[in-house]
């Protein structure tokens, strides 16, 4: 098992993982195009086979904001780390980029909490994230949370429960 950045010949194979979970609303449905026009987003997980089994993107919003999206690992595959590797592995892409905090939205929180992020208040988000989100059938009544991994601690409130801190612009 290897992890790397996509490339164009993996977009059939990230279309495919990404249309089975959506399929199951668990995740934003893509189209061909915008994955090829965000493929340098991408990380892929290859298996011994050479086969794409996981993907996961990092999208750059402000100076020190991305989002973690289009986070799959194949069905057969799940539970055995793959999911955290691409985790870890956007997260190292981020601090090269040095952006200090990541977000994402998502319906599987208990996961991303092992992976080291934490909940926070969707509203604590700059609205510029919800320019894709209006653009959701589910939108304004989805049920994804929010959760954030930051360099900075008093970034954001926990659980938002505290004062609430605006961030980006
Ligand atoms: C969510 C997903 C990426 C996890 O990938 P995975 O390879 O199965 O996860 P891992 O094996 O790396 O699990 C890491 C840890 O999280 C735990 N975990 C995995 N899925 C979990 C879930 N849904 N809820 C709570 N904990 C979970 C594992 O038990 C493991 O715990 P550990 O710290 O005790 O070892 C995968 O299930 C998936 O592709 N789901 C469908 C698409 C999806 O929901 N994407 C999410 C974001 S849009």
């Amino acid at each position: 098992m290897n992890i790397r950045p996509a490339r164009v010949g993996d977009v059939p194979a990230i279309y495919e993982l990404i249309r089975t979970f959506a399929e199951r609303r668990l995740m934003i449905r893509r189209s061909m195009g915008e994955l090829y026009e965000s493929i340098r987003e991408f990380l892929v997980a290859i298996d011994d086979d050479g086969r794409v089994v996981g993907c996961v993107a990092l999208h750059v919003f402000w100076e020190d904001l991305a989002e973690l999206r289009c986070l799959a690992v194949d069905e057969s595959l799940q539970g055995r780390g793959v999911g955290r590797w691409l985790v870890d592995a956007c997260w190292e892409s981020a601090q090269e980029l040095q952006i200090g905090t990541v977000f994402t939205l998502t319906h599987a929180a208990g996961f991303f909490e092992r992976c080291g992020y934490r909940q926070v208040e969707k509203s604590e988000l700059p609205h510029k994230i919800w320019n894709e989100c209006v653009r959701c059938p589910l939108f304004p009544n989805c049920q994804e949370i929010a959760l954030v991994r930051t360099l900075d601690p008093e970034r954001f409130s926990v659980n938002g429960t505290t004062e609430s801190v605006v961030v980006g612009a």
